[in-house]
């Protein structure tokens, strides 16, 4: 089936999660490319407040089924950015339920009602917690053993999505992501949840006075014993969307891809490049190694540059000299917003 806009290269996108952190780097790329874009999110780890207007957002939850396809069928989208659902590995932990309800049946519900409305092109939000432990930079092709159920969710997902590629009912190009980091480059977009788990966000936390740090673990199989990540600026993540599904609407069937920067840092080394960016001196307690957290996740980068010429272009330095920026400014709108708030 061609594309309906085939015409143009202006197109008409659902981006699904698009009021979240990465979702909504992705929609303000969109419609500054012109592209005509409309959200699906039911605020449920974001705040209805933090919409900056970049497409129009109905809060509907994928799961819907049925205003859902209604939705793809006024709308007649020629692709989804699927990036809906929960993250939090601990919480998968101990609510697994939630995760295959979330991540597996909403999801589901969403791709029945793409099937069910013609719409064909999806790229998919999955992550590197599919893989498990890896000792190598980590390729397509490495067997994906997911030690959280997190990762088991999201592995789920990517193989409906493969049996329907056989089908020839979907497109869909599949998007690990390693540690997706850094924000807009103005300040104006960023990480910024009440339940924060990830690394960077808590650091700025607490070195703003917001919240105590913790690391969990110094015994990891590394260098330096602390967990060693691929941290990939969130705007090289969503260049890597936007060339990935130029290529996918010329593009039949299902492909996986690692997004990352191919190089690892250790928890200790993004605490050192806080320290020299900000001047700060970060402060942290020691906890427990958390259940199913590998040592060492760090992801080969070929695969994306071979098929559409992605690969990233901005640093550690460049994602923790934007995370400050946003933070500076996210916290001097919030004095000002909520004088009488802690948080
Ligand atoms: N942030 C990362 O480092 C990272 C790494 C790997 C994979 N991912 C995946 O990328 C995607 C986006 O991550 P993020 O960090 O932007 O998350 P986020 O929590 O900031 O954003 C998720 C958005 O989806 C919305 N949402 C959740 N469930 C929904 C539902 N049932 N219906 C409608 N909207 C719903 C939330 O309200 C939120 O706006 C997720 O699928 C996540 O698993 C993220």
């Amino acid at each position: 089936m061609k594309s309906r806009n085939a015409n143009t290269d202006k197109k008409k996108y659902i981006v699904t999660g698009g009021n979240g952190f990465i979702g909504s780097h992705m929609c303000r790329e969109l419609v500054e490319q012109g592209h005509q874009v409309l959200v699906i999110d039911n605020f449920s780890t974001s705040k209805e407040e933090d919409w900056h207007g970049f497409g129009e957002l109905v809060n509907v939850d994928i799961g819907d089924f049925n205003k859902v396809k209604k939705v793809l069928k006024l709308f007649r989208p020629d692709g989804v950015y699927h990036f809906a659902g929960r993250a939090i590995i601990s919480e998968s932990e101990n609510n697994p339920l939630l995760y295959y309800s979330e991540n597996v049946s909403n999801g589901i519900s969403l791709i029945k009602s793409c099937v069910e409305s013609g719409v064909r092109k999806m790229i998919f939000s999955s992550t590197c917690a599919t893989f498990g432990q890896q000792a190598t930079p980590v390729l397509e092709s490495n067997e994906q053993n997911p030690i959280n159920t997190y990762g088991r969710s999201k592995l789920i997902l990517e193989k409906v999505l493969y049996d329907l590629s056989v089908k020839g009912l979907m497109d869909t190009f599949v998007f690990r992501y390693f540690n997706a980091a850094g924000c807009s480059e103005d300040g104006l977009l960023g990480e910024y949840r009440e339940v924060e788990t990830r690394l960077i966000p808590n650091i700025f936390f607490s070195i703003y006075g917001k919240k105590n740090l913790f690391i969990y673990g110094d015994n990891f199989e590394t260098l330096d014993g602390t967990a060693v990540r691929d941290y990939i600026h969130v705007l090289d993540l969503v260049k890597a969307h936007s060339l990935g599904m130029q290529k996918l609407h010329t593009f039949k069937g299902w492909q996986s891809f690692n997004l990352g920067t191919g190089t690892g840092y250790s928890i200790l080394e993004v605490i050192s490049m806080v320290e020299k960016i900000t001047g700060k001196e970060v402060k942290y307690s020691l906890r427990d190694r958390r259940v199913g957290d590998p040592s060492f996740l760090v992801s080969s980068c070929s695969a994306s540059l071979r098929a559409f010429g992605f690969s990233s272009k901005r640093s550690l330095k460049e994602i923790v000299i934007d995370v400050n920026n946003f933070f500076i400014k996210r916290l001097k709108n919030e004095r000002v917003r909520y004088s009488h708030s802690s948080f």
